[in-house]
């Protein structure tokens, strides 16, 4: 919980990246580092464990089966890019208000960034694909600050390698290069969100560190060094 005055406010925070990134990582690990110093923070995820989310997991993961029962089920960028969003607005009214509602630190890894490049990137030469991926996320409130991790595609993708499980749906190296692109435009494609970009690489410890200074920056009222007794 962040205390302002007497009053409680909710913050919050997205980490974002390519496939590898460290964004689930980094993600639960600023809210063990919240939590440690007495702040009531969250970690959540997108797409997430509700209904709509599941069905995405399944997806991605290549495990929806066409009626053959045999090859996946694929869906195209459009309908991703809906599933996504209704996933989100769930997530929203499930999870994400009722605890900015409590005053706690919600730090979610992926949020609408990701529908931004990720659709995008994957859009058959569809012009205005990121200006209608934005407008299917109008409803969904911009986070207070979103965070990308930079990590080089080689690097992200040796981690996923090292991670071990089944090939995903966007983990093709070329186009995780072509999202890489797209998230080192963020700025320029979600004008809307206050966007930092931190460096990803290296030490667990050190990419945390890293998170906390740029909240800490963001957020003054934020504590991130314990308390003196
Ligand atoms: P994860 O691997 O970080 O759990 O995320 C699942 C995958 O879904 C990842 O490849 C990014 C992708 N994704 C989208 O394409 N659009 C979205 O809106 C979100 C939240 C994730």
């Amino acid at each position: 919980m962040v205390e302002r005055g007497t009053a409680k406010v909710g913050r919050f925070v997205v980490v974002e990246g390519i496939d590898g990134c460290g964004s689930t990582t980094q993600a639960k690990r600023l809210v063990e580092a919240l939590r440690g110093v007495g702040h009531d923070a969250r970690a959540t995820f997108e797409p997430s464990d509700g209904p709509v989310g599941q069905l995405l997991r399944s997806v991605l993961e290549g495990r929806l089966r066409s009626a053959d029962g045999q090859s996946p089920r694929r869906l195209d960028w459009a309908a991703l890019g809906l599933l996504f969003a209704a996933d989100r607005l769930d997530h929203l009214a499930s999870f994400v208000r009722p605890a900015l509602a409590e005053g706690a630190i919600v730090v979610s890894d992926r949020y609408t960034l990701s529908s931004i490049v990720y659709q995008s990137v994957t859009a058959p030469a569809v012009p205005d694909a990121v200006s209608w991926i934005a407008s299917l996320n109008r409803a969904a409130q911009i986070p207070d600050l979103t965070i990308v991790l930079d990590v080089p595609v080689a690097v992200a993708a040796r981690r996923r390698h090292a991670r071990g499980g089944p090939e995903e749906l966007f983990d093709a190296l070329s186009t995780q290069a072509r999202l890489a692109d797209a998230y080192a435009r963020a700025v320029e494609l979600a004008p809307e969100q206050h966007i930092r970009h931190v460096s990803g690489e290296g030490d667990a410890g050190d990419v945390t560190r890293r998170l906390l200074q740029v909240l800490s920056d963001a957020f003054p009222e934020i504590s991130v060094t314990p308390e003196r007794s």
